[in-house]
């Protein structure tokens, strides 16, 4: 298929033409590919099934992983979800747009293959004008998962987009780099407490703070996030034994760079140079390294810069990632980290 390609990171007059005709292909059932403030999203009509069936096939990505429904105002949550309780009001008041996803009980005419047969959907509001100007424009909630193929680094850039989705979607619009790098924080608030499925930028503690009241992290993700098996036991985990995370696409194999990923944690100048090291042994056996360290403290920046570097090694064709642990105490660290141990297949290090 051939992709019309357009960039609108200026919204002129021509951008805001392009939106329209990219508007007019969601509601025809076609894929269109967008910026947003988190990662770039690839979109189709909520409500077409045949159009959502086709986001999964353009990704490559397993049927039962529910996908997020993208508004453009919070009046359109009464589409999705048949309740509205205070706590979302506020919610959407305080961080939309913004990311933030809440996951919430769904309306029956939400189709079962938008939300993998779930009884909830999860929806939220993008901070990007041209993301805002598409949905309003399409007059639909976009179901979007991340514009990546499944399994490879979410794409936080328009190159990404088109590495990965040129010739497989009907149009990708481009503009300026992703603000914030790693993707929304998902908020389950369809049972008894408030729990983050999958954290983000946005922390629970922020979210609590709104809430007035503890939103703590899903157990499973926390079991997922964990560097060290002495903290899983201190979770209340038996060794060995994790809980499937709630959130169904926490369970897959995710964000994998091409190259073998090394995760090594302990004491910061042990770690330099373990990894310098590992590089100079692996070097002399002809393969080429890339080394992934971030600035401490600097987690806002590991997070927007994650997924890029990722790409980035692939492209200069690296063998070997060798990543510097970040703290998990630090919540946006932790997301990160989420993150980057997936990438890594859980390959972590311990450097004494
Ligand atoms: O920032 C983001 O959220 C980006 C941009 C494009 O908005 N989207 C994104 O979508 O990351 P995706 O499909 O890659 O991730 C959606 C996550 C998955 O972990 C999925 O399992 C979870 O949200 N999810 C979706 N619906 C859910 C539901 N009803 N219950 C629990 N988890 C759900
Ligand atoms: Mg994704």
């Amino acid at each position: 298929m051939e992709t019309r390609i357009y960039d609108v990171s200026r919204m002129d007059e021509a951008a805001l033409a392009h939106i329209a005709e990219a508007a007019e292909v969601i509601r025809r059932g076609g894929l269109v590919a967008f910026p947003t403030e988190t990662v770039y999203g690839l979109g189709a009509d909520a409500f077409n099934e045949k159009a959502v069936a086709a986001i999964y096939e353009a990704k490559g990505r397993p049927s039962d992983n529910p996908l997020i429904c993208h508004i453009a105002r919070a009046s359109d949550l009464g589409q999705l979800t048949p309740r509205l309780s205070e706590e979302i009001v506020k919610l959407a008041d305080n961080f939309w747009p913004g990311p933030l996803t809440m996951v919430l009980e769904k309306k029956p005419a939400v189709p079962d293959r938008t939300t993998g047969g779930l009884s909830t959907v999860a929806v939220r509001m993008p901070d990007h004008p041209a993301a805002l100007e598409l949905i309003r424009r399409a007059d639909c909630p976009i179901a979007a998962p991340s514009a990546n193929l499944s399994g490879r680094p979410s794409p936080t850039t328009g190159r990404h987009v088109i590495a990965d989705l040129n010739g497989r979607v009907d149009v990708i619009l481009t503009a300026e780099d992703c603000r914030v790098g790693i993707e929304s924080t998902v908020l389950d608030l369809s049972g008894e407490r408030p729990l983050v499925l999958r954290p983000g930028i946005l922390t629970p503690e922020m979210l609590g703070v709104c809430l007035s009241r503890p939103v703590e992290f899903d157990p499973g993700v926390v079991a997922q996030t964990c560097v060290h098996a002495e903290d899983l036991e201190k979770e209340g985990f038996l060794p060995g034994q994790v809980d499937a995370p709630k959130s169904p696409g926490m369970k897959y194999k995710h964000y994998a760079p091409k190259a073998e990923m090394i995760v090594l944690e302990g004491q910061k100048d042990r770690v330099r140079e373990e990894a310098e090291r590992l590089a100079r042994v692996n070097e002399a056996l002809g393969r080429r390294v890339g080394i992934l360290f971030f600035e401490e403290q600097a987690f806002v920046e590991a997070a927007h810069d994650f997924f890029a570097r990722l790409r980035d090694m692939d492209e200069a064709g690296v063998d070997l990632i060798l990543a510097a642990a970040l703290s998990d105490k630090d919540q946006v660290g932790f997301a990160v980290m989420n993150r980057m141990l997936k990438s890594a297949g859980y390959h972590i290090v311990s450097v004494k």
